[in-house]
């Protein structure tokens, strides 16, 4: 099965991560999204990223030839012709299963209908879909631009033809695959990291350490690129809160129990570098503006 023309549903961070990586793969892309302001944020974001890549000579096209493979739009409708829907919406089972719904009655019956759910059990969104044999988790990781590993997540139903689609189409846009062969809560690289983003932000709240000490600690120990605060600003705190109450909700384990901290920081409407605030502060252009612990002690 040769994939043309891709759909990407929702015009957040993720979304249009993905659709930039898949036009620079050469797919021609529609993204969509109910709010025009996401759409437009979107186009924006994608144009400077573009940019970025291209100033350090990493495109292989002019940006512009790029861009001109994106089309937005409002309506669902027009995903009628693509060979991969990628849904990339709200965390929020309701919502994503209404999108997988109405997915299914407009694309083709051969589609694919990829989910990048962070914790959303693959076969329960599968069983909104008329062909449940061809959803499949797609779980990219953020900022998609940037990092290579992609979740390719069985559900229950998925057809083998299903994943081996699949598995080609990320390698194309020059990432790499990582096969999870069963649809478990937090699939395999959330189930390994949250529980040491959990146990730091406990170490935090019981004032063990500062946020910018673990921050400096695991890049200079452990060689991240990034802090485990740093990049939770980046991910969303709500996106983390909810990973981690799906894998509580059905493991019960209490290694993905979230600390009272991150949920408060959540309430706050503290979720991180979209909000302006999280575990730090920033200015509108994305740079740091108080210390991370001055923006915790306001609690
Ligand atoms: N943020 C991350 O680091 C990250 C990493 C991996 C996976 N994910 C997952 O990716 C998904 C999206 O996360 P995000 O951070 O991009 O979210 P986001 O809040 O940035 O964007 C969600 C977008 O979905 C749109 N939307 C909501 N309902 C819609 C509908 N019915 N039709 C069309 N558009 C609709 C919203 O307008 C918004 O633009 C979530 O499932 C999340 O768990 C996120």
């Amino acid at each position: 099965m040769i994939l043309k023309q891709i759909c990407v549903v929702g015009a957040g961070t993720m979304g249009a991560g993905i659709a930039q990586v898949c036009a620079v793969a050469r797919y021609r892309v529609t993204l969509v999204d109910l709010d025009p302001k996401q759409l437009d944020r979107a186009k924006e974001s994608i144009n400077n990223s573009l940019g970025r890549f291209a100033h350090k000579n990493k495109l292989s096209e002019p940006v512009s030839t790029i861009m001109a493979r994106i089309e937005y739009c409002q309506e669902l409708a027009v995903c009628g012709n693509a060979d991969m829907a990628i849904e990339a919406v709200y965390e929020d089972i309701e919502v994503k299963t209404g999108i997988i719904q109405e997915l299914s009655q407009v694309i083709d019956s051969s589609a694919i209908i990829g989910t990048n759910t962070s914790a959303i059990s693959i076969t329960a969104l599968a069983a909104a879909a008329i062909k449940p044999e061809r959803v499949i988790g797609i779980h990219f990781f953020n900022p998609v631009p940037m990092l290579k590993a992609v979740e390719v997540v069985r559900g229950m139903e998925t057809r083998d033809d299903t994943m081996d689609v699949t598995t080609q189409f990320i390698t194309s846009l020059g990432k790499r695959p990582i096969v999870v062969n069963h649809d478990i809560p937090g699939f395999l690289l959330n189930r390994i990291n949250l529980p040491s983003n959990l146990e730091a932000i406990r170490m935090v709240e019981q004032g063990v350490a500062t946020i910018e000490d673990v921050d400096q600690g695991v890049k200079l120990a452990f060689g991240r690129p990034m802090g485990i605060f740093e990049l939770g600003d980046l991910v969303g705190l709500d996106v983390t809160l909810n990973a981690c109450d799906a894998i509580y909700n059905e493991t019960k384990d209490p290694k993905y129990l979230p600390p009272v901290l991150l949920r408060r920081m959540v309430k706050a409407g503290r979720l991180g570098k979209k909000t302006g605030n999280g575990w730090y502060a920033y200015n509108a252009d994305g740079s740091k503006v108080v210390p991370a612990s001055s923006a915790t002690k306001k609690d």
